[in-house]
Parts: C-alpha cells; structure tokens; sequence
C-alpha cells in the first residue's frame, strides 16, 4: 500500500498550525505556533487581530510543517483544513490558504471539523480504543457527552446549556486577576490551593439527565470574590482550587455515569479542558474503580493542532470525501 501524506491546516481560532501526518497516525510534524502572548494584553482572544496574524504566519508555519517533516510539496497527497467551527474570519485564512495550494498543486482537499478534529486526536495516539464508547469533549466553546458507536453514528447525549467548561475557566480566571487562557492558570494556582476550604456548587450533578451548566458556578466563585475580598480573607489559591475541582467533579462523575447506562467498554476526554491534570487524575480514578478503560491525548494533543486535523483529513481522503473549491467556513457547528 502507497503511504498517504496529508498536509493539515488549523486556524479557527488563536493558534496557526500546520502538520504533515502519514496513514492518519504517524505524525510526520506538528508545528503550532501561538498568539496567545499577543491576545494576554486583552484578557481573551481578539477576532480580527486572529485573523491578521494569521495572515501573517501561515506560509510560515505551513513551510516549517513541510521541512520539520523532511517533505515537499510534490509528497503532499491532499490538504485537509479546518472549515468550522471557530472565528469565521481566522477560519477563512486556513481555508483560502488550504484552496490555494491545493489548486495550485493539482490535488485534493478536504474540510475537517475543528471538534471531530479533537476527538481524532485520541485515535492518533491511542490504536487500542475500542467502540461503542463515551466521549467528553470539552473546549472552550463546547462541553459535550457523546455516544459514539462508531466514527460515523454517533449520538449527542447531552452538552452545556449555557457556558462551556473552558469558558467558564477563562472567566473565572479573569475576574480573579489570573489572565489569559484560564484553564493553565487555574490549574497553575490550585496546586497552591485547597479544594474544600471554601464551597461551590456542582451543578447538575443529581440531575437524572447528561447535560451540563456552569453559568452558575461561575456567578458562585466571582459572588465568593467579591465577599472574601471585602473582608479581606480572601485566599485565590484556594478559590481556584475550589472552582476547578467543583467543575471536574460534575465532568467526571457525569461522564462514567453515561459509560455506566451505556455499558461501553471505553471512555474518551477531548478537547482543551482535556489538557486539565486534576480532570485526568479524577478520571483515572473513576475508570480504575469502575474498570473503564479511559483514554486521553497527550497535552500537546490535546490543545488546537493540525495533527488531528490531518489524521482524520486522511480517513475523508480514503472515503474521497473531497471538498469543491466552492467550500464555505461555518463559525457553528
Ligand atoms: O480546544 P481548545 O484549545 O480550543 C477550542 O477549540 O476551544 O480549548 C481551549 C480552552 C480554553 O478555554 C482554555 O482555558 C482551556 O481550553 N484549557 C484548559 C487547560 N488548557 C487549556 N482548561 C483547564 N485546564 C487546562 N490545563
Ligand atoms: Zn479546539
């Protein structure tokens, strides 16, 4: 069998990445490179300046994806690109990017969804997974159970109703003074904290259902800033330990209790959030005490990349599932 390169593009939201993966799992190269220290200043990420840096970085990134991986353009055998969801302006540079080069090289491309991406990711590094399975995919703009039987039936069992777990990190981060991206700072703090010393609530948690909300833990921890700190008692380290471990807690507990009803033999985190040491510890308590087997990708994984987008550009290949250069970039699902 021919190896199959695919060069993957990602750019939805404030990372310009490029990577180059053969047969879907052997990554080649995975070159990310970050604009996080440009939007720090802002408290969060700034569309339109995501979207000229970009601009800026690709050919950059898509050449050093190309080097770091010992190719060429003529290896490349398709392009896969992110085309939703994400920042539409930020998704239509990868997306024009990926159409241009691809035309100009005479070979396929096709569009790759930014959240199936992440759960790839678990695949790239984990041949092993077994299905029908439960996965937890947890960004900063999604919080979702999903009952996977295979790659293409898949079943949404529940998703936040208001703000998603990486949301609600970043906001709570922010009000604490902690900055830019909030799930790393955090976590960062909490291990200087206690979790317990303060309480927050866990929403959800008893409800006889697989959805999710954490508008309301968010509004519990700032009202609890604003009390401690006009009293002056106010310990962040131990607030934030707090915040983080009510969160993952409801994560946790609801997502074993899903792979319970469903009787699945695997379980999956994806996603940013998924980076979170204390969600992985907790996780791998539950799996070990319900003899689960769980799996998650490496953090490097785990964060916005364009390994998982070329791994499963690769399976789109196979399927020819290729894209018209008339395809649009969709900032929702
Ligand atoms: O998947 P991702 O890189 O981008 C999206 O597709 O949204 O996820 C970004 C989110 C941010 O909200 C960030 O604060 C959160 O993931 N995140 C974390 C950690 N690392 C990133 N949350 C908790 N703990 C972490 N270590
Ligand atoms: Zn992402």
């Amino acid at each position: 069998m021919n190896d199959i390169n695919i060069l993957g593009i990602e750019t939805s939201c404030d990372e310009t990445a490029a990577a180059v993966v053969r047969n879907g799992n052997e990554v080649l190269s995975d070159i990310i490179n970050s604009q996080i220290y440009i939007h720090q200043k802002y408290g969060g990420v700034v569309p339109e300046i995501a979207s000229r840096q970009h601009v800026e970085n690709i050919g950059l990134v898509v050449a050093e994806a190309l080097r770091s991986a010992g190719v060429s353009f003529p290896d490349i055998d398709a392009v896969a690109v992110t085309n939703r969801p994400g920042l539409i302006g930020a998704l239509l540079v990868g997306l024009s990017y990926a159409k241009a080069l691809a035309y100009g090289l005479n070979k396929p491309f096709v569009g790759v969804n930014h959240l199936e991406g992440h759960i790839y990711a678990n695949f790239i590094e984990h041949p092993a997974i077994k299905f029908p399975l439960i996965c937890l995919l947890v960004s900063g703009g999604h919080t979702s159970l999903i009952y996977m039987e295979n790659f293409q039936n898949t079943r949404l069992l529940g998703a936040t109703r208001d703000d998603a777990a990486g949301e609600a990190f970043d906001k709570v981060s922010r009000f604490l003074g902690l900055g830019y991206p909030g799930g790393p700072a955090i976590e960062k703090v909490s291990a200087q904290g206690t979790a317990g010393l303060y309480t927050l609530p866990r929403p959800y948690l008893d409800k006889n259902n697989f959805e999710f909300s954490f508008s309301g833990l968010k509004t519990a921890a700032m009202n609890m800033y604003n009390k401690l700190n006009k009293d002056g008692s106010l310990n962040v380290c131990d607030l934030a330990a707090e915040f983080q471990e009510a969160l993952v807690e409801v994560l946790a507990e609801k997502t074993f209790k899903a792979a319970l009803r469903f009787s699945v033999p695997n379980v999956l985190i994806a996603g940013g959030v998924a980076a979170n040491s204390r969600l992985r510890e907790m996780m791998r308590l539950k799996s070990e005490t319900l003899d689960i087997p769980l799996f998650f990708p490496s953090v490097k994984m785990c964060t916005d990349n364009a390994a998982m987008i070329a791994g499963l550009g690769y399976h789109h290949y196979k399927r020819k599932n290729f894209a018209r250069l008339d395809l649009n970039a969709y900032p929702g699902l």
